[in-house]
């Protein structure tokens, strides 16, 4: 998969030689600020090349070797963070010049006095911005700042949990979520899904819980944007072209803001911030952890493709058949792909490189071959050589392991019996998972 010394000589050896005057310019430029490229520098889809194989996250767009982690930090990294904002996930929204915190409840009751409820609404500044409904379980007798996964839900937080006093999710919602009524969550939806969110077991292992939901950020319709991005043009007075935004990247987004809350949080240790998501939300917790780096662990479940499985890949879901259905979790740029994934100058590998030296866990299932477990397995494995380069261990198998088995190590998988689904099975994995991992790293 590698071919760094073949790609080390010359300057842009796999370019056409307008395009790679082009990128001596720009990269100068990311190199002085260390930070991504302007969007414009990058080439039209149709000009650059294609590669059958991943592309190694160890040499850079222009085909130089990466070879130290300096290297690493302020060149291919910043590179890698542009690369997929400009050809597939849109730029991620910035960072709010204010974030207003509301606390709307703290019960110190909950789990039967196992734990604190905290339900908060994070707000950016003016009356029409999002309103993100935060809510934090944190355990009351585990000595010190505990760890805490922050998870993405579909269908609100009160589905989470029976708990009244969570308070009922005000975005459009799925259709199919319980207890919806016109787009808009109703009562009957409370603790709908609790089943699949093993609050008690997490509190009782040390670990805090927290989660947002999708809604509250922007809503997952191809025709509707009613989210951050609206918001943001509305404060611009400027146009919102589908073209330029993407719903994972807005998701991530949100991710970031919750982290922004949690890291002042007194119970919480803010080094050790884990993402949990299952599916489009697993895809948006590898790309919020891969652009953050507060995040101390990702765990994208049966995330699938356009978060852990191969673009190029010949198994489950296409690029095309995505950009399909969901044109709206990906930005314009990202539809030229379709009918030759083989042209982006990246895979799904670079982007769990980018969670390098972070641990990543990627849970999958065996009857889920839509999401492509095996090719999934390739693209943990293809984020290696950056583990490597930064001492950080990697993954401690070669071959996918079998039905069953936890990898613990750095680079973490596994692939359990059953469906497309995210089960209290899981859930003790990850924890198994976040305790190697986590709990060592303290
Ligand atoms: C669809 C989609 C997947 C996605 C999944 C989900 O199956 O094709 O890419 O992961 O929905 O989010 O449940």
């Amino acid at each position: 998969m590698r071919a760094r010394s073949a790609q080390a000589v010359g300057v842009f050896p796999q370019l056409p030689a307008g395009v790679a005057t082009l990128m001596i310019s720009a990269t100068t430029v990311a190199v002085s600020f260390g930070a991504g490229l302007p969007a414009a520098a990058w080439p039209e889809p149709a000009q650059l090349p294609t590669r059958s194989a991943p592309p190694d996250p160890l040499v850079s767009f222009g085909g130089q070797p990466i070879r130290t982690q300096r290297e690493w930090e302020k060149q291919r990294r910043p590179e890698l963070k542009s690369l997929f904002q400009h050809y597939m996930y849109g730029a991620l929204p910035p960072k709010p010049a204010r974030m207003d915190v509301e606390v709307t409840g703290e019960y110190p009751d909950f789990l039967g006095g196992k734990a604190t409820l905290k339900t908060m609404t994070l707000r950016f500044g003016d009356p029409a911005s999002p309103k993100l409904d935060l809510m934090l379980v944190t355990p009351n007798h585990a000595p010190g700042r505990v760890p805490v996964f922050l998870a993405l839900n579909f269908c609100g937080n009160h589905a989470v949990h029976p708990d009244p006093r969570i308070p009922l999710t005000r975005g459009w919602i799925y259709a199919n979520c319980a207890g919806c009524q016109d787009g808009h969550a109703g009562e009957t939806g409370r603790g709908s899904q609790a089943v699949d969110w093993p609050l008690g077991a997490i509190i009782n292992r040390g670990y805090a819980f927290a989660t947002v939901c999708t809604a509250d950020i922007d809503s997952d319709r191809p025709d509707v944007s009613d989210g951050v991005y609206r918001w943001l043009a509305g404060r611009t007075g400027g146009a919102n072209p589908s073209a330029d935004r993407g719903t994972l990247a807005a998701w991530a987004w949100g991710f970031h803001r919750c982290v922004d809350q949690l890291v002042t949080e007194r119970r919480l240790d803010p080094k050790r911030i884990a993402v949990v998501g299952h599916s489009r939300n697993g895809k948006t917790a590898l790309l919020a952890g891969a652009m953050d780096e507060r995040i101390a662990l990702a765990i994208p479940h049966q995330a699938g493709c356009g978060g852990t499985a191969p673009s190029r890949g010949r198994i489950g879901e296409s690029v095309q058949r995505i950009n399909t259905a969901f044109p709206h979790w990906f930005n314009g740029a990202y539809k030229a792909f379709n009918e030759d994934p083989t042209r982006l100058p990246f895979d799904q590998n670079c982007l769990v490189a980018l969670m390098a030296p972070r641990p990543v866990l990627f849970g999958n299932a065996v009857e889920d071959t839509w999401a492509n477990p095996a090719g999934q397995f390739e693209m943990l494995r293809g984020a290696e050589p950056v583990y490597r380069l930064l001492k950080a261990g990697g993954c401690e198998v070669t071959r996918q392991p079998p039905v069953g088995e936890l990898v613990k190590s750095r680079l973490g998988y596994f692939i359990r019996p059953g469906k497309h689904s995210m089960t209290v099975g899981d859930w003790n994995l990850f924890m198994d998972f976040a305790d190697v991992q986590l709990k060592k790293s303290k």
